[in-house]
């Protein structure tokens, strides 16, 4: 492992709801690298040849897991959202038993967001190098999904959204990326994206005068969600290297 911030390692730890925790126990001397208190969240070290410790007790990193889900709707990818959150979908019990288990099953996080009402394939990780490959835009991986509209699917809207369409984004206006449009049925289709900007689909849907009424995603790069017969809900577990070439290819 190459080196990290002390604020990286900390939160890789799960020991912590958030950075502010962090900060806190760093400004009261309760961390320490090598037996020598250190204040600094940017300070660098390898956890593994190093010894970081709170309150004198060694910071272990909880292992690398790879999960995916079936997202029901009414689920959040939002920490502290009003909504469930959708890590409680991955069951304490597989991450281990009392302490550690909690503490692993802080450091998950959803890979890029699904909407409240958008249901279907999300990948959930601890892995932060693998999620932001994943998001990372010069990657262009595709995100597929399957929408119902409200009005008819013609093949107009589809040229426009495998052209390029303007959405807004934050008060801009942003062209989006050629898209690849599958016309499955009058309502229905499939849209494949590389790029992830927020409630992109739904304004590209808008922008050719149309309407999302049922919005799932269906893959993301290789990894396909009918591969793996899961129920609304329902989760399967990955090895890294499993995950990596599906999502990614074979390299
Ligand atoms: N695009 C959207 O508009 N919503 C999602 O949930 C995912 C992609």
């Amino acid at each position: 492992m190459a080196k990290l911030t002390l604020m990286q390692i900390l939160r890789k730890s799960g020991l912590f709801e958030g950075k502010s925790g962090i900060i806190k126990a760093l400004k009261e001397g309760r961390i320490s690298v090598e037996g020598k208190v250190t204040k600094n969240m940017n300070f660098q070290c390898n956890p593994n040849t190093r010894e970081v410790c709170l309150d004198y007790v060694k910071v272990e990193l909880p292992a690398l897991r790879y999960f995916i889900i079936n997202k029901p709707q009414a689920y959040s990818c939002q920490r502290g959202d009003k909504y469930k959150d959708v890590r409680e979908l991955i069951p304490l019990g597989v991450l281990g038993e009392g302490e550690p288990a909690k503490r692993a099953w802080n450091t998950l996080f959803a890979v890029g967001r699904l909407d409240i009402p958008t249901t279907g394939l999300l990948i959930i990780t601890n892995d932060g190098a693998f999620g932001s490959k994943v998001l990372e835009p010069k990657d262009k991986v595709a995100k597929k999904y399957r929408i119902l509209t409200k009005k008819r699917f013609d093949t107009e809207q589809a040229e426009m959204l495998s052209m390029g369409v303007e959405i807004e984004v934050y008060d801009d206006t942003y062209m989006t990326k050629p898209a690849h449009v599958e016309i499955l049925r009058d309502h229905e289709i499939f849209l494949t994206i590389r790029e992830g900007k927020y409630r992109q689909v739904r304004k590209m849907i808008g922008a050719v005068r149309n309407r999302c009424m049922a919005l799932e995603r269906v893959a993301i790069g290789g990894l396909e969600l009918s591969k793996f017969e899961l129920a609304q809900g329902e989760y399967y577990e990955f090895s890294g290297s499993e995950i990596k070439e599906l999502v990614f290819g074979k390299k």
